[in-house]
This record gives C-alpha cells, structure tokens and sequence, in this order.
C-alpha cells in the first residue's frame, strides 16, 4: 500500500512541474497574436493551470497519506521545509496566473505585458516546485 501511495506522489509531482514546462512555447506562440489565436493559446494556459492544480492537490493529499503510513514523525525537517515553502508561495500562486489573464481582458494590461509577466511567474512556479522536489528527494537533515 505504501509504494503504491509513494507512486501516486510521484506521478503528482510529475504532474505538478512537468505540464509548465509546455507553457513556454505557448507563451512564444503568444508573442503578436491577437483575437480567437490568443484567445485559444490563453486556453491552453488556462487548462495547464488546471491540470497542475488538481495534481497539486493530490500531491499534498498522498504526501499526507504517506507520513501517516510510513511512521514519518511530522518534525522531520524536510518535511517541514516542504510545508513552509508550500505554504509561503500559496499566497503567489494564487496571485500568479487567474489575475493576469482577469487583467488583460478588462484591459487593464496588453499582451506583450501579459506574456512577460505570465512568463515571470512560471519560472518562479517552477523554481518553488524545483525547491520542494529537492526537500523530498535529498531529504536533507537540517536540525
Ligand atoms: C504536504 C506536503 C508533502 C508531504 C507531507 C510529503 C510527504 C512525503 C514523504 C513522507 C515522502 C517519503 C517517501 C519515502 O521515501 O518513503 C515523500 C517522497 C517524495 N515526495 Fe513528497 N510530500 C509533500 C509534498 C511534495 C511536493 C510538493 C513534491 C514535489 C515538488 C514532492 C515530491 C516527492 C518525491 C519525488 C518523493 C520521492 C522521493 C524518494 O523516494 O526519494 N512531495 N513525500
């Protein structure tokens, strides 16, 4: 039961980081685009974001599921890394992607904005995933 709860975390991490990766290359086919095109790759954004939030949600789900099956007490201190950067960039995620693309079609902001900043704010996305990947993968002993 633990190795199959440990390979559904897995496949949620997977889940979590790798579809961001293809939000490059949308972001460059968004360069100069207007009308129904833009419209349609702001889609594709969008659904990325979605499939990344629901992997996310299981990701914290079977880390729980994990602790609880595996005796991890809970002050390991990788594990509390993993929470405090989870929980000091939920405030950024929320923020990071919904309300730029709000913006953009109230028109407060054009595209060539909207790209820079939606690209910003993947990176910074994949930078924070990066940081928890590495909490559970080196499973360093800080205190
Ligand atoms: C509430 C948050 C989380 C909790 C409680 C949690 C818990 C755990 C635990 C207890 C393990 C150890 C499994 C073992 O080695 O037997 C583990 C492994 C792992 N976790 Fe998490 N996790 C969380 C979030 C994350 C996040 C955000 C990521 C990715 C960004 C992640 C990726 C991984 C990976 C790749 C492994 C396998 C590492 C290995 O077996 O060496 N986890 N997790």
């Amino acid at each position: 039961m633990y190795k199959f709860i440990l390979f559904i975390h897995i496949i949620s991490a997977i889940l979590s980081i790798g579809p961001f990766i293809v939000l490059f290359p949308v972001l460059n086919r968004m360069i100069g685009k207007s009308g129904d095109v833009l419209d349609s790759l702001i889609e594709i954004f969008q659904a990325t974001i979605r499939i990344v939030k629901h992997a996310g949600h299981v990701l914290v789900v079977s880390g729980i599921l994990l602790m609880w099956q595996g005796n991890w007490p809970w002050l390991t201190s990788w594990v509390i890394m993993t929470i405090v950067v989870m929980f000091s960039s939920i405030v950024f995620l929320a923020k990071a992607f919904k309300p730029k693309i709000r913006q953009f079609y109230a028109g407060t902001i054009n595209s060539t904005v909207l790209i820079q900043k939606l690209r910003f704010s993947v990176w910074q996305y994949i930078f924070i995933l990066l940081i928890m990947l590495w909490f559970m993968v080196a499973k360093p002993n800080i205190w």
